[in-house]
């Protein structure tokens, strides 16, 4: 049963508005802190994340809110709705000048991840997905791609902050997809990475150090256009798990035993 018409408007019109938020600090030299050593935070992940629980609030005062600057649903009792958010998802590129970054918005309803919304400002991309009724780019419906090999494949990857603490596996598996695939690519927006294979831009994509408002509301878009979410070895998809496998579901296997095949390695 499609959701109620409020909720699928308010995530995409959060996601536009926290668009034009992102076009008024993006290379205006934004002021930039450090979460972490290589971890930024800038004044457009905050407002943004400000703006959408304010809009969210207002118009469902009983929906809980995770978002990434902020601790989750404070002072909301526990309720069947859950929005998912991350602000600004590719701060790194944001903070660099570097027009790859976008807004992502997830809703989950008792447990399940129902609709997605990813907007990328600067190319003017708003992928909306609903469960059951098929994803969409500006109101166009959206198909992964049809390549079925690695070796025909472009993948992407995706790596945490913490990654001098723990290169060597995600080096080890990078470097066998470089050996299997026509290409490998490292965009910097985990919610972008998600839509693109959606779009069949990219067939493949896997991050083994991931956050719940990185990738929900990509799983739901990725879903619904044909793809596979799962986690990292092919285990059901959970947005929670720390790691991610998405593809156009005709390389997920393939892509699922080779990153196996390398973290059983001794
Ligand atoms: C990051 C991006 C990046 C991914 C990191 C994420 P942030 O999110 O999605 O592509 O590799 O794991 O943390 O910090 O820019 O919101
Ligand atoms: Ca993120
Ligand atoms: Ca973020």
């Amino acid at each position: 049963m499609p959701l109620d018409p409020l909720l699928v408007a308010t995530a995409a019109e959060a996601g536009l508005a926290a668009g034009r938020i992102h076009r008024q600090y993006f290379r205006q030299n934004p002021e930039i802190q450090k979460k972490g050593r290589i971890d930024l935070v800038t004044a457009a992940d905050v407002e943004v994340e400000a703006m959408c629980r304010a809009l969210i609030a207002a118009r469902f005062p009983t929906h809980r809110v995770l978002g990434e600057e902020e601790a989750s649903g404070a002072g909301v009792s526990e309720g069947p709705y859950r929005w998912i958010i991350d602000p600004l998802d590719g701060t790194t590129n944001f903070a660099h000048g570097l027009a790859i970054f976008s807004v992502s918005i997830a809703l989950e309803i008792d447990g399940q991840l129902v609709l997605g919304v990813v907007y990328d400002p600067m190319a003017e991309e708003l992928f909306t997905a609903e469960v059951g009724q098929g994803a969409r780019l500006n109101g166009m419906p959206l198909r992964v791609s049809t390549r079925a090999t690695l070796e025909d494949s472009m993948v992407c990857t995706g790596f945490p902050y913490t990654v001098r603490e723990a290169r060597h596996r995600p080096v080890d598996v990078l470097s066998a997809f470089l050996r299997e695939t026509q290409a490998v690519r490292r965009l910097g927006s985990a919610a972008l990475d998600m839509c693109y294979v959606a779009a069949g831009r990219l067939d493949g994509y896997w991050e083994e150090v991931i956050q719940p408002w990185d990738i929900a509301a990509g799983a739901v878009i990725l879903r619904e256009a044909g793809g596979t979410a799962s986690g990292l070895g092919g285990e059901p998809f959970d947005a929670f798990a720390g790691h991610v496998l998405a593809s156009n579901g005709l390389i997920h296997d393939a892509m699922a035993k080779l990153i196996r095949e390398v973290r059983h390695q001794p």
